[in-house]
């Protein structure tokens, strides 16, 4: 099976062992608190699940600078996104252990238990420049951004033990799954060759297409549907209604015992290009070979070119970086002339109108009228599943 990036096991920072984690819980009981934002409590919990292998903790500034600039650590590890735990909370002190709270359950309860190596204010400017790294713009109205700028001036660095999974295990026990129950599942699969397919969407034709093509041309035995289970933007739809859909499309429209769907708990970031090399990098973790990259991958608005996401792998990606490799997605749309979904530069005798484009930002005006997008677009399931969640806004 490939193997993590960075180690040759998967070290993940959750603790398994039940007496040691019971000795934590007591422990953080007398430890003094630090209540964490969304982003840092999302980090603990790609952390705990082994996602961010081979982490300790959350990052220092140094590390987070480098990282920013040259996607490698002042260690030379290779890492595109810095991991961090950013505060505006003065009480921290280095070298102490601290109790991690967990912003996003009701009463706050601890997350994670740290030892603090390094507390670090961090300037302006030096946001300023890891934002214009991760993101490729400084533009405020960005909403990763808009977030990385919010999150506070103080790093708060060091290795974590993470206690539990947050709301996600409890908001979505069938589908929320850590790296290391993927990597388990896909062993008992006795599965060789397996794509990830990255997705904070309803998953529509395209979409499905996409897997089809992406298994079928590299001879996968399987494929894992992950789909994010955390923050989006609003307008985005929430986890549940695209769980639903996602489970009924492959119920119906996959062979038996060849897709898993599963989640993973972080918030969205819409950083494209650095986003992409994340997913790659924990999809590796998890025991895939190849991670499906297509169209604005992880974009938003017109910040990325279409295919950004795929380039920063041939132009930035150092080789043996990663062993995951990419598998390159043109877009995709339905033919009316073939009577099925392709890849456009499959069929250059076609003209633009011989294909139905169907924009997100239509389909969501669609559904918000009421009216169900067209099966060309849309599995008329899956487009049920969505009329039914649109009707309850309006309500
Ligand atoms: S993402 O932000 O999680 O990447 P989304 O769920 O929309 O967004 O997309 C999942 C994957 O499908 C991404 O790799 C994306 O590039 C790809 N994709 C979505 N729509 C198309 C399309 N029409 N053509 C090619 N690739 C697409």
């Amino acid at each position: 099976m490939i193997k993590p990036h960075g180690s040759d096991e998967l070290n993940p920072l959750f603790v398994y062992d039940t007496k040691r984690r019971e000795a934590l819980v007591e422990e953080a009981q007398t430890l003094p608190s630090l209540l964490l934002n969304s982003a840092a409590a999302a980090n603990a919990v790609m952390l705990g699940g082994g996602y961010f292998n081979p982490l300790t903790g959350y990052m220092n500034l140094a590390d987070s600078l480098s990282v920013a600039e040259k996607m490698h650590t002042v260690d030379g590890l290779f890492f595109p996104i810095p991991i961090v735990n950013l505060t505006d909370d003065s009480s921290v002190k280095a070298g102490s252990r601290i109790a991690l709270r967990d912003p996003n359950v009701k009463g706050n309860p601890v997350l994670a238990v740290m030892t603090v190596d390094a507390v670090e204010p961090v300037s302006d400017a030096q946001i300023a420049f890891m934002s214009e790294k991760i993101f490729r713009t400084l533009d405020p109205k960005h909403p990763g951004v808009e977030t990385f700028a919010s999150l506070g001036r103080t790093m708060v660095s060091g290795p974590i033990e993470v206690l539990n999974f947050s709301y996600f295990q409890t908001d979505f026990p069938d589908t929320f799954r850590t790296a290391v129950e993927i990597r388990n599942e896909i062993a008992e699969h006795g599965w060789e060759t397996v794509v990830a397919f990255q997705t904070r969407n309803p998953m529509h034709r395209a979409h499905e297409e996409l897997c089809r093509m992406a298994m079928e041309q590299l001879h996968a035995d399987g494929i894992l549907i992950h789909m994010l289970l955390g923050k989006l933007k609003p307008g985005d739809i929430p986890a549940d209604v695209r769980d639903a859909s996602i489970r009924k499309m492959v119920e119906i429209y996959f062979p038996p015992n060849t897709v898993m769907v599963t989640g993973y708990g972080f918030d969205m970031l819409y950083a494209g290009p650095r986003e992409a090399v994340l997913h790659a990098v924990f999809r590796q973790n998890c025991g895939c070979t190849h991670l499906i990259v297509g169209r604005d991958h992880a974009g938003v608005g017109d910040y990325y070119g279409g295919f950004d996401a795929q380039t920063i792998f041939d132009e930035e990606v150092p080789a043996g970086a990663l062993e995951l490799q990419i598998f390159k997605a043109d877009h995709t749309a339905y033919s009316k002339k073939l009577n099925k979904v392709v890849m456009m530069c499959d069929v250059p005798d076609h003209t633009n109108e011989d294909f139905v484009l169907l924009s997100g930002t239509k389909v969501r005006e669609m559904l918000g009228k009421g009216i169900a997008p067209p099966p060309e677009f849309s599995r008329p399931e899956v487009a049920k599943i969505l009329s039914d969640y649109y009707q309850t806004l309006d309500n």
